[in-house]
């Protein structure tokens, strides 16, 4: 086959915390090609340029007349996701966005519109389900090691990104708090596993009104709390589970998990914000075990380890898939259907909160395509 695959070029735009993550691996895709920065914050824009060695750097305007960028990293914060998103589509640029997708459904369903008309391709973070881990475990459930799924836990909690973000406002206003922030990873990793969510109760709380900024160099500064920082919800999936969800930027000790019952056992997935992590599964044999077996929980040994397969070249695969889609006419896997169905799933927790009501949740998606396991991000295409 002819290698005839021309790379290509991106626009980071949003060269904040995340965007050194982005830039390292980016720029190891051959696929791919980095040819400017942008932020409205121009040293920004210009640090990050020289400091990974891309040609240019610029505000989004001058970056959207750029006739070789092509795709546009959306890595801005939340409240002008979508504004920068929709300036990009309709300049007729491909945009990959980082999480939230936006900040209501409204201004989803605006920018998939707009993708839509001007026919470019959309997908948005999280890409973490396209690792090595999370896929591991799909193929494990797939391969029907413990039976169909009934259930699963999800809790992400720790005290909150005011003691490390240098900038932590935003991650405690609309778009922000523990469920729009890390809630994608791990909704978005369920949705994969089971398919749609039908309905929703959710609860939330907050423990403090204001935060105190812990490093850098506004150590020391207050700010407002605008979101709840301690949620919790039930989910039921279309296709029959029922998930309980945690996530908390109150609680003192760090928790991370998700586990998932099926009717012959269940499996213990990696942290779906990293794309690494073995699988651990643990089987009931109904016919082998004593009836007051049944109330021992599993020890260490009962657990069995499948070594992660796959790709985990971390932030920045979900983007690589779409520019391959956009080559080729593919649908990106991290697609914006499913990151307007995780946004919708997200919303509807805070309305059932707030109305003390369950809600019925409108959106879908189809699950995305599973990666074959020899996927591989550093090989150049050849179609
Ligand atoms: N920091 C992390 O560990 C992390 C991890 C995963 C995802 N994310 C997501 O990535 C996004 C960015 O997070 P961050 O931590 O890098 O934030 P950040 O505040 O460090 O960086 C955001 C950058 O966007 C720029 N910006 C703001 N408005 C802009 C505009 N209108 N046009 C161009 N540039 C603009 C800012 O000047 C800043 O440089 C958020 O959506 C966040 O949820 C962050």
């Amino acid at each position: 086959m002819s290698n005839n695959f021309e790379p290509i070029g991106i626009a980071v735009v949003g060269c904040g915390n995340i965007s050194d993550q982005y830039l390292t691996n980016l720029l190891r895709f051959p696929d791919v090609k980095v040819v400017a920065c942008a932020d409205i914050d121009l040293t920004r824009a210009s640090a990050q340029a020289a400091k990974y060695g891309v040609p240019r750097s610029a505000d989004l305007a001058t970056v959207l007349e750029m006739p070789d960028v092509e795709l546009i990293i959306n890595l801005t914060i939340p409240a002008v996701h979508a504004s920068v998103a929709l300036q990009a589509i309709r300049s007729g640029k491909h945009v990959y966005g980082e999480k939230p997708f936006a900040l209501s459904i409204e201004e989803a369903q605006t920018i998939t519109a707009a993708a839509a008309e001007h026919k470019v391709k959309l997908g948005n973070a999280p890409d973490t389900f396209l690792g090595a881990g999370l896929q591991t475990a799909r193929r494990v459930i797939e391969a029907d090691h413990i039976g169909t799924p009934i259930s699963a836990k999800a809790t992400f909690g720790y005290p909150g990104p005011d003691a490390w973000h240098p900038n932590p406002e935003f991650l405690f206003q609309k778009g922000g708090g523990p469920l729009l922030d890390m809630g994608p990873y791990y909704l978005t990793a369920l949705v994969q596993l089971f398919g749609p969510v039908k309905t929703i109760s959710g609860f939330g709380r907050r423990a403090q009104n204001r935060r105190t900024i812990g490093s850098g160099p506004r150590a020391g500064e207050t700010f407002e709390v605008a979101v709840d920082t301690q949620i919790s919800a039930l989910l039921e999936f279309a296709s029959g589970p029922i998930a309980t969800v945690r996530f908390s930027f109150d609680e003192p000790i760090a928790t991370r998990e998700l586990e998932v019952h099926g009717t012959g056992g269940a499996i213990r997935l990696p942290d779906p914000n990293a794309f690494d992590g073995s699988v651990f599964v643990c089987k009931k044999d109904l016919n082998k075990n004593t009836p007051n077996e049944w109330l021992d929980a599993p020890t260490d040994a009962d657990w069995t380890e499948f070594p992660a397969e796959g790709s985990a070249e971390g932030r920045g695969m979900g983007a690589l898939d779409l520019a391959r889609a956009a080559r080729s006419g593919g649908t990106p896997r991290a697609s914006a259907d499913l990151a307007l169905h995780v946004l919708d799933i997200m919303e509807s927790i805070i309305r059932s909160a707030a109305s003390g009501q369950s809600v019925a949740v409108a959106t879908t998606c189809k699950v995305a395509e599973p990666l074959p396991a020899n996927w591989n991000p550093l090989q150049k295409s050849t179609q």
